[in-house]
């Protein structure tokens, strides 16, 4: 069997006294779909943070391909492949779309202002047209390629989470780690993105993890998996429908993580 492309075992996170993440152990295979998901406030983002190198877990082992990368920084596990998003979108809103594309992400790449403005005076050479054709082909992958010249300022908050996403497409990552995409997106736009995320799994064979903190949504998205946490814990995984049969998780859940998506898109 192939090694999966994320391990994550036994992964534990406490700020001081608070323990965020509790012994989370999880796998995501090569081509698969996986959603994490939870009530606020249940060691999702932290999970994240650990496995992207943003945070030192406090103890636990976090592998890529079988590779130990627990202690690796964020852009050395960038590096082999891992890029994600954050639950907040940060564009560069006085530049295009395009241009967004073509900016390494901040934050995971640590990138300045000079820096950004370094990258945006080298003068055209084959690398940075390798780039914008690249950047236009996700843009054609997000079905958004009409957008390529609109300032992001001037779009809607539905719309900045796909480019972000496509900002997170840029390097070719083998794996994609994406912080409650939709959240406030309105449901059309929502379900359009996670059915365009599947198709792009299906299509480049890449993994992605995503977090959601809709349960009653995610469940109808097609993902192929879902872990689900409650209190730092993985309270169970399995399929959407192993999930749906799951009384506790009903229980403990569907009350309370189905309530609409906020209104805003
Ligand atoms: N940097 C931090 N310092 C202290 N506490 C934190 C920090 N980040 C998250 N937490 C706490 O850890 C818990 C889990 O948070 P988080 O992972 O953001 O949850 P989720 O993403 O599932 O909503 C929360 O109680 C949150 O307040
Ligand atoms: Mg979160």
């Amino acid at each position: 069997m192939t090694e999966p492309v994320l391990k994550v075992d036994d992964l534990r996170k406490e700020f001081g006294g608070l323990v965020a993440v509790k012994d989370v152990s999880f796998t995501v295979g090569e081509g698969e779909f996986v959603g994490l998901i939870g009530p606020n406030g249940c060691g999702k983002s932290t999970t994240f943070n650990c496995i992207s190198g943003l945070l030192d877990q406090t103890s636990g082992r976090i592998e890529m391909f079988g590779n130990d990368i627990s202690e690796l920084r964020p852009d050395q596990i960038q590096n082999l492949g891992m890029t994600r998003t954050f639950q907040h979108t940060n564009l560069w809103r006085q530049m295009t779309v395009i241009e967004n594309l073509m900016v390494p992400p901040r934050k995971q790449f640590g990138s300045s202002f000079t820096e950004l403005m370094r990258s945006l005076l080298i003068p055209s050479n084959p690398a940075e047209e390798e780039r914008l054709s690249k950047a236009y082909d996700v843009l054609d992958q997000l079905e958004v390629p009409h957008m390529a010249h609109n300032l992001t300022s001037e779009l809607s908050g539905g719309q900045s989470k796909l480019v972000d996403i496509g900002r997170s497409m840029m390097g070719d990552p083998k794996l994609l780690l994406l912080d409650e995409p939709v959240a406030g997106v309105a449901g059309p736009l929502a379900m359009k993105i996670f059915n365009n995320l599947r198709n792009i799994v299906d299509e480049t064979g890449i993994s992605v993890l995503i977090i959601e903190h809709n349960m009653d949504f995610i469940l109808r998205q097609g993902v192929d998996r879902i872990v689900v946490m409650n209190e730092g814990e993985v309270l169970m995984q399995g399929t959407p429908d192993e999930v749906r049969a799951n009384k506790e998780v009903i229980e403990a859940y569907l009350g309370a993580a189905g309530t609409p998506t906020e209104g805003e898109e």
